[in-house]
């Protein structure tokens, strides 16, 4: 699909496309900018290759979406707070992402999307898989949309930082452990309306997800673990398989993802840039 200047190319039936015919360390005209956003909102998740991304252009093409948004549990361990450098050594055992999840739920404003950009590529392994949420919610039955649509999902990152996680000490991209760090705990819908298309999603994800509002964890298990191993099915998702230079542009509001924790001896490095959202309704 051709559009006014970018070229927009599905990668599977569910979601996800390739844009070709645009630069995007270039400082873009209003209208190629435009062009992106409705592939975005169009696809959930799309992706450029053979990018060269400095990190100031980096910076400057996110702006372009929003503003950058400053992720609290890599706050001082990393020497730039707007960008996670996402780090992948031979023999970490764990690795950033490695469950599906939208980022960063625990807060009361989860980033609209985040632009990622691959810079040392595996020469098998470590891809990222993505799943349509707004597929994953119309395909429920009435019953069930009936049933959670008056559900708030509690939402924390006690499960991916702070002391008790201690997740760091398996993988290189560490994350804030410190004495001082507080768990961040939020509601959100269990079904969210997409703030610009209008179209209802699933809101749900393993790394933060615990219960439903008004009940316990183990009450909320059997319903809130059907919902997410329904929203990865296999044809609600793509897979995409980096190069270096490669990017990747979702959209938090609708997709979830996964890290693929399969680089073996391998070194992965890729820097994410997250972009501000509003408040999930
Ligand atoms: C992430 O979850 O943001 C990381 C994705 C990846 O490393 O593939």
């Amino acid at each position: 699909m051709r559009n006014a200047s970018i070229e927009v190319s599905p990668i599977s039936g569910a979601l996800g496309a390739e844009i070709q015919g645009v630069d995007i360390s270039q400082e873009l005209p209003g209208s190629v900018i435009a062009e992106i956003r409705q592939a975005l909102l169009d696809h959930g998740v799309i992706f450029f290759r053979d990018q060269k991304l400095e990190v100031d252009r980096h910076k400057a093409f996110v702006r372009r979406f929003g503003e950058i948004f400053v992720h609290p549990n890599f706050r001082g361990t990393q020497a730039d707070p707007e960008v996670v450098n996402v780090v992948r050594n031979p023999g970490d055992a764990r690795i950033v992402g490695e469950q599906w999840h939208h980022d960063t739920t625990m807060v009361a404003e989860p980033p609209m999307g985040a632009v990622f950009y691959a810079i040392e590529v595996p020469p098998y392994g470590g891809d990222t898989m993505f799943a349509n949420q707004y597929l994953a919610y119309e395909t429920l039955s009435d019953g069930m949309k009936d049933l959670i649509g008056k559900l708030n999902v509690v939402h924390t990152d006690r499960n991916l930082a702070g002391p008790r996680a201690a997740v760091s000490k398996s993988r290189s991209t560490a994350v804030r452990e410190d004495a001082d760090w507080q768990e961040t705990v939020n509601l959100h819908p269990a079904v969210v309306t997409h703030p610009e298309t209008g179209r209802k999603a699933l809101f749900l994800n393993h790394s933060h997800c615990v219960a439903f509002e008004g009940m316990t964890e183990d009450e909320s298990k059997p319903l809130l673990g059907y919902l997410l191993e329904h929203g990865h099915r296999p044809e609600f998702t793509c897979r995409f398989r980096y190069t270096p230079g490669s990017v990747a542009f979702w959209d938090n509001r609708c997709v979830k993802h996964i890290a693929v924790n399969d680089a073996g001896p391998f070194r992965r490095v890729a820097r994410r840039i997250q972009i501000q959202g509003t408040r999930p309704v």
